[in-house]
């Protein structure tokens, strides 16, 4: 048995253990996983509306006792505020190239964190479901890195931002010229455009036997902890229409980065995207990533520290594609977008945001959720690059910084001084 082998075998026992030892499955109509992922709490029945509502899971496995989140909390207040502040706004439009994601309530708003230490915060439609589309990609990345490793990820697909929009042909053609060395290209962009989460699902290794669907809805299950189904009509919806996605393989199979079947590998990546979650899922699965990999529901290691660290960064440059540098300017956080209207955003070692609103900008970004999580992490915290000088200070001069050098004042009687004459030959 070969090492990749190993690794995807241990895990798929490590969390079948983790389903076995657990609570009651939740949720979802379609067709779900034969091997269910670790599964270990039932979100509490009533949904939130317009209060906050507060759990606390007391440890792995331990269901949690949701209660109405006081005012002072601070997760409680800023949750409240930023449900508040953008409930009425009615900028961007629903995705309707998936025809579809055009039918879905516009009005639908949700905003979840949940933290490393498993508190979770709810607030709006935090638990209506919808297809988790492009949010899928980072997570499943993951299960690459651990199994093909970090280095035929950088090296098959990419981890640079390719600065296009999310399903770009012209990105992968651009990219086709431009050799990252001597004799390798790697025209696919990164796991988060359309290229190369294809190529992802192209590139998992599966063991011996085993069928390659399992293993992503397992995978998504496990950063969930509980378990999921493909919602059929969405599925239906995109393969019907994914005629660009079609283009797409076809181009990455000639170029050979699709190795397998194009058209087999577009499926799976249909499905994928197809899959129901709700804003509070996508905030256990961002938490996941920020408490390194471990799951602060179930307690299950779902991946290496190091492996969230590297889908992190990854995310970091670009998921919210073209506008992603934007983001990071503004907000300082790593955020996941999908055109279901889902948005993930990670702050590492403390909490994740999950949130859900269908109207998009024509990035293909949901636009309330980026307004409630920007003013989340301006309450909260939680700008990677921000820093608390250390050290003492100096004071500053009241009459403020020194002025810019000009050229010298001319001397009076005496010409200006000229520019050094530059020695040698050009
Ligand atoms: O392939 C597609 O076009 C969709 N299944 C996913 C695109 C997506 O979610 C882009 N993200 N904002």
């Amino acid at each position: 048995m070969r090492v990749n082998e190993r690794r995807l075998l241990t895990w798929l026992v490590a969390v079948t253990l983790g389903a076995a030892s657990c609570a009651t499955l939740h949720g979802g109509s379609g067709s779900g996983s034969a091997e269910a992922g670790a599964v270990s709490y039932t979100p509490p029945a009533d949904p939130p509306g317009d209060m906050v509502l507060a759990a606390a899971t007391g440890g792995p496995g331990v269901q949690p006792t949701p209660r109405l989140a006081q005012p002072g909390d601070p997760y409680r207040d800023a949750l409240a505020d930023a449900y508040k502040s953008f409930k009425g706004l009615a900028e961007g439009k629903n995705a309707d190239y998936i025809p579809i994601l055009g039918k879905v309530d516009p009005s639908l708003y949700g905003l979840v964190i949940v933290t490393v230490h498993g508190a979770v915060y709810e607030i709006g439609s935090a638990r209506d479901e919808f297809s988790i589309q492009s949010v899928s990609k980072p997570f499943s990345l993951a299960r690459v890195i651990e199994t093909a490793g970090p280095d035929a990820v950088n090296k098959r697909i990419g981890v640079n931002a390719t600065g296009q929009k999310f399903n770009s042909i012209l990105a992968i053609d651009l990219l086709k010229n431009i050799p990252s060395d001597e004799k390798h290209v790697i025209p696919a962009g990164n796991p988060l455009v359309n290229a190369g989460a294809i190529s992802t699902v192209d590139l998992l290794p599966v063991a011996r036997g085993m069928d390659k669907w399992s293993v992503i809805l397992g995978n998504l299950e496990a950063f969930a902890g509980r378990k999921l189904a493909v919602n059929d009509e969405v599925y239906k919806s995109e393969s019907e229409t994914n005629t660009h996605n079609r283009a797409i393989v076809q181009l990455l199979k000639d170029y050979e980065v699709i190795q397998g079947d194009p058209m087999e590998a577009l499926d799976l990546y249909t499905r994928q995207c197809s899959v129901s979650v709700s804003a509070r899922d996508l905030a256990v699965m961002g938490a996941t990533l920020a408490n390194g990999g471990r799951n602060p529901l179930t307690g299950v290691q779902v991946v290496a520290p190091s492996t969230a660290a590297q889908v992190l960064a990854v995310v970091s440059t670009a998921g919210l594609y073209e506008t992603t540098g934007e983001w990071l300017y503004k907000v300082g956080v790593p955020a996941k977008s999908g055109v279901g209207g889902g948005i993930v955003a990670i702050v590492p070692g403390k909490f994740a945001v999950g949130t859900f609103s269908p109207p998009l900008d024509p990035a293909g970004n949901s636009v309330r959720g980026q307004r409630a999580v920007e003013a989340l992490i301006q309450k909260l915290g939680g700008n990677i690059f921000a820093a608390k000088p250390v050290g003492r200070s100096r004071e500053t001069k009241a009459e403020g910084p020194p002025a810019p050098m000009g050229p010298p004042a001319p001397v009076a009687g005496k010409s200006p001084p000229q520019p050094a004459a530059v020695a040698g030959k050009n």
